[in-house]
């Protein structure tokens, strides 16, 4: 196995070296486009230490017969506690009231907040990590609504939750939480006409995907008083260097820290190097998403120092 750290960011590098190799494990800051694709003569397996693939050109993937796959359960506790405490940020200002109180003001009228006991959390898109964030807001004794049109009334009742409409969801939550992937479906699902929807008062975070929500739109919002509060993790461009909702009052933005525990991290790379070389190895496909599961074919064999896979991980860049 080759480590090129420094080569996530530098895609024409990557291009120049792809073809070398067998596998590419990545995180998100790693475009794999059209033209990597097109240098990667030798490449079998694109393997996502993480979940979103928006990062990933998949029909070009296929096309090639490359496997795309990623690691849908080694950060979804993290991301989703990281959703918990976004929500508790935006209630009770505490990044604000934070740095009012480092500052030395001592503001303690200033920072008046809001409780979520017996509030209604709207989740949009009750996956792996939408579920966690049910399953902790119920822990909170909040009312859970979730849209998300792959959950049945079954499922719902088991995880204690309300299945509604989206427009419904608009109508009544205090909270809304996202935890869709981004595709051409819901790309700006809270988009300016879904915001004017929401209930007036009502608090967005974003630990998602950028994009989910038109953030001109929501800076709008914020300043007319209609939402009281936003917290993202993600945004539309990142690295976000400058972003409509940066600078807004009771505005909290992380960078991307959804996945960045060292719990989860571990995770993810176990996950993906443990896949990777399976699929390599043995023929075996866990979790990819343009082809079914297959379990191991006998033992490729591969003799070590000749045809042995070559796997480029630039993991822990972004
Ligand atoms: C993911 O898709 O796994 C998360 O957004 C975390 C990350 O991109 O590193």
């Amino acid at each position: 196995m080759d480590f090129q750290p420094d080569l996530g960011k530098d895609k024409d590098k990557l291009a120049e070296v792809i073809g070398q190799y067998d596998g590419l494990a990545i995180r998100s800051a790693t475009k794999v486009t059209e033209k990597i694709l097109a240098n990667a003569t030798n490449l079998k397996v694109i393997a996502r230490a993480g979940i979103g693939t928006d990062n990933i050109d998949k029909e070009a993937a296929s096309k090639k017969g490359v496997i795309v796959m990623n690691t849908p359960f080694g950060n979804m506790i993290t991301t989703a506690e990281h959703a918990i405490a976004m929500m508790f940020a935006v209630a009770r200002q505490v990044p604000e009231a934070s740095a009012s109180t480092h500052a030395g003001k001592w503001e303690k009228s200033k920072f008046m907040g809001t409780e979520l006991t017996n509030k209604t959390l709207g989740v949009i898109g009750a996956g792996n990590i939408g579920g966690i964030v049910c399953d902790r807001a119920r822990g909170l004794k909040m009312k859970v609504v979730a849209y998300d049109p792959f959950l049945s009334e079954e499922r719902a009742a088991k995880m204690g939750v309300e299945k509604v409409e989206l427009e419904d969801l608009l109508a009544r939550a205090d909270f809304i939480t996202l935890h869709v992937p981004l595709t051409d479906q819901t790309r700006n699902i809270l988009s300016r006409e879904n915001l004017a929807k929401t209930k007036k008062g009502v608090r967005i975070i974003n630990c998602a995907r950028g994009g989910l929500v038109d953030e001109v739109a929501l800076a709008e919002a914020l300043q007319s008083g209609h939402v009281a509060g936003a917290a993202f993790d993600v945004f539309s461009e990142e690295p976000a260097k400058e972003n409509a909702l940066f600078n807004l009052p009771n505005v909290v933005c992380t960078p991307h820290l959804g996945a960045a525990t060292t719990e989860a991290q571990e995770n993810v790379a176990l996950q993906v190097a443990e896949q990777m070389s399976n699929y390599l190895l043995t023929g075996a496909v866990e979790n990819a998403l343009n082809m079914p599961s297959v379990t191991a074919k006998k033992p490729r064999s591969w003799a070590p120092g000749s045809n042995w896979p070559s796997i480029w991980v630039p993991l822990l860049v972004r």
